[in-house]
Order: C-alpha cells, then sequence, then structure tokens
C-alpha cells in the first residue's frame, strides 16, 4: 500500500502522517510532499519511529516521484482560514493548488482513491474531479471528500452532552462541509434521544465547530490536530476496502440524481474505492428543512469549483 500526502509538512500534514506512520499496515509506503523546504526533516523525523512503513520526503519539484504508484492519495495542501474567514474566501488561493495537485495525479496515479481535504471542500472536490473528467481518467468511485472530521465532532459533543461512551456514538453526518450545509442527523444516533432545544443548540454547534477552532487559535490556523485523527481514521477505512473489507464511511462524493451533484453520504469501500452510495434514511422535519434550506449554497459552491475549471 503506498499512501501520498500533499502537504504533508502543515498543521495537518505533519499529524497526519503521524498517524500514517503508526497505523499503516506493515510494509506500506508513505509518501510526503510539500512545497515547504522542511518536508525531506519531516520525512527523516517520522521514519525514526520504529513501526514497517516506509518513509520518503518530496520537495516542490518532486510531485511526480512523490505520487508514482500511489495507491491512496490525500491532499491538506493549501491555506487554512483566520478569524473572520469563510471556507468559500479560501477559495481563490486553494483552487490553483488543487489543480496542479489532480494534474500530477492523473500523471503519476490515475487508479489511486484521492481524499480532498483542502477547504472549500464543497469546491475543490469537483475541480478534482473536472481535472480527471479533461485528463479522461475520472471515475467518481475514486474521489472523495473528506468529511469525517463532522462526524467525530458530532461523537465527541454527543458523548459529552449526554455522558455516554464515546465509542458507541455513530453519527451520520451529510450534505458538504461548512457551515449549515453541514448536516449532522441527530434523530438518528442510536441509544440517546435529543429535545427539541437540544437539537437546535447541536446542529449549529456541529455546524460552526471548524470556526470555534479557528476562533480559539486567534489567527494561528485552524483544527489540524484532530483533523489529522479525522483524515487518518477516513484513510484506515478507504484501506480497509483495498483489502477487501466490507465498510461502511461517510465522505463527500459525487451522486447521481440526488439533492446536489457531490454529497456527503454513507458510503460501501471496497477494492474501487466507494462499491455502493447507501441511503441516509429517513429525515425529521427539522433536518428535512435544514437540507432543503442549504441546498442553494451547497449548489453554489460546487458550480464554482466546476466553472473554474471550465
Ligand atoms: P497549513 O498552512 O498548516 O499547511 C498547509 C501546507 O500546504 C503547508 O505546509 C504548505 O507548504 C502546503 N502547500 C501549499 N501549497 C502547496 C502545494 N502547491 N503543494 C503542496 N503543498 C502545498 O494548513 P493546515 O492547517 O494543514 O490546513 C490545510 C488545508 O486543510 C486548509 O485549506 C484548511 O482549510 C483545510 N482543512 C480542512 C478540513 C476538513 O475538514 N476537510 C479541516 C481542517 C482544515
Ligand atoms: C474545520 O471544519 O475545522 C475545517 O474545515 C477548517 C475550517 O476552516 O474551519
Amino acid at each position: 500500500m503506498k499512501v501520498a500526502v500533499l502537504g504533508a509538512a502543515g498543521g495537518i500534514g505533519q499529524a497526519l502522517s503521524l498517524l500514517l506512520k503508526n497505523g499503516l499496515p506493515a510494509g506500506s509506503e508513505l509518501s510526503l510532499y510539500d512545497v515547504a523546504p522542511v518536508v525531506p526533516g519531516v520525512a527523516v523525523d517520522l521514519s525514526h519511529i520504529p513501526t514497517a512503513v516506509k518513509v520518503a520526503g518530496f520537495g516542490a519539484d518532486d510531485l511526480d516521484a512523490a505520487l508514482a504508484g500511489a495507491d491512496i492519495v490525500l491532499i491538506p495542501a493549501g491555506m487554512p482560514r483566520k478569524p473572520g474567514m469563510d471556507r468559500a474566501d479560501l477559495f481563490n488561493v486553494n483552487a490553483g493548488i488543487i489543480k496542479t495537485l489532480a494534474e500530477g495525479i492523473v500523471r503519476n496515479c490515475p487508479k489511486a482513491l484521492v481524499g480532498v481535504i483542502t477547504n472549500p471542500v464543497n469546491g475543490t472536490v469537483p475541480i478534482v474531479a473536472e481535472v480527471f473528467k479533461k485528463a479522461g481518467t475520472y471515475e467518481a468511485s475514486r474521489v472523495f471528500g473528506v468529511t469525517t472530521l463532522d462526524v467525530i465532532r458530532s461523537e465527541a459533543f454527543i458523548a459529552e452532552l449526554k455522558g455516554v461512551d464515546v465509542s458507541e456514538v455513530k453519527v451520520p453526518v451529510i450534505g458538504g462541509h461548512s457551515g449549515t450545509t453541514i448536516l449532522p442527523l441527530l434523530s438518528q444516533v442510536e441509544g440517546v434521544s435529543f429535545t427539541d432545544e437540544e437539537v437546535a443548540a447541536l446542529t449549529p454547534r456541529i455546524q460552526n465547530a471548524g470556526t470555534e477552532v479557528v476562533n480559539a487559535k486567534a489567527g494561528g490556523g485552524s483544527a489540524t490536530l484532530s483533523m489529522g485523527a479525522a483524515a487518518a481514521r477516513f484513510c484506515f477505512s478507504l484501506v480497509k476496502g483495498l483489502q477487501g473489507q466490507d465498510v461502511v464511511d461517510y465522505a463527500y462524493v459525487a451522486v447521481e440524481n440526488g439533492d446536489a451533484p457531490y454529497f456527503a453520504h454513507p458510503v460501501r469501500l471496497g477494492k474501487n474505492g466507494v462499491e455502493e452510495i447507501l441511503s441516509y434514511g429517513e429525515l425529521s422535519a427539522f433536518e428535512q428543512k435544514a437540507k432543503e434550506d442549504m441546498l442553494a449554497t451547497l449548489n453554489k459552491d460546487i458550480q464554482e469549483g466546476v466553472d473554474f475549471m471550465s
């Protein structure tokens, strides 16, 4: 298994790479790429951890070598938010970065499973898809927006609120990855129930959790450690799928005849990435309205990504 992390010297990249060094199957290769000159040092540092995962670092001019033969590519490259910014404000800077990296994937590992972390995810995932379509290598089943952070935050907040074992809490989160487009389905959480007031307070807390971190870091960036944990968890799901295990996880994927052209769903993973897009089930009246209200924003974000490539 070869996993490439693009943007590996950043806040997310380093946390994620540490978790992958410790958690990928023995014999895997971890390929770290970044334009920051520190990346070879990050690779040397990680290589001193005694696990059977080989690490190599690649600088600005070595994207092709970093990607050659990768099975999974995770992309946390690009600028994070500062207080007062929306994720959409990152589009102008990050769109070009994502396009360049996606073109590298076309050249070097067109069959890789690609997990996009770079914001705004609602729009960067369509950019990757459009690059692959232009090159004739697009397979919708292989491109993912990583929304796992919304899932793990929901788990953490609910366990805290209800005083239950966090390892038992499972929360479906659908939609996109920004503000109201993040839709946790609290009506479907097994083993706990919520009052209307709790739903009305917890839903926006989950939707604004990224901003909570951005404000707490006060100009020092956005979530990196929890995102590293989230991306590692998602990567391990992709790995299990590639190994032929039956695994279901949540991700922002292309959906035909769905709520929007891209929408986070539960997906069954396998050797080709998404084997099946699963239904997210019945929504409460609150969730149904929240979904209808956010679709215009999500569709606009998606169109911005598509238009960038047209
Ligand atoms: P960071 O600034 O700490 O790291 C970004 C890294 O990307 C840097 O090391 C930088 O050198 C590198 N980079 C920039 N241009 C590059 C290029 N062309 N090729 C390769 N590497 C390049 O930022 P961070 O906190 O790690 O966040 C990275 C991105 O992830 C941001 O866009 C942020 O908004 C996003 N993010 C997404 C989620 C999510 O849930 N999907 C969560 C948190 C952050
Ligand atoms: C998050 O949800 O923490 C990330 O998308 C980063 C951000 O800008 O909020």
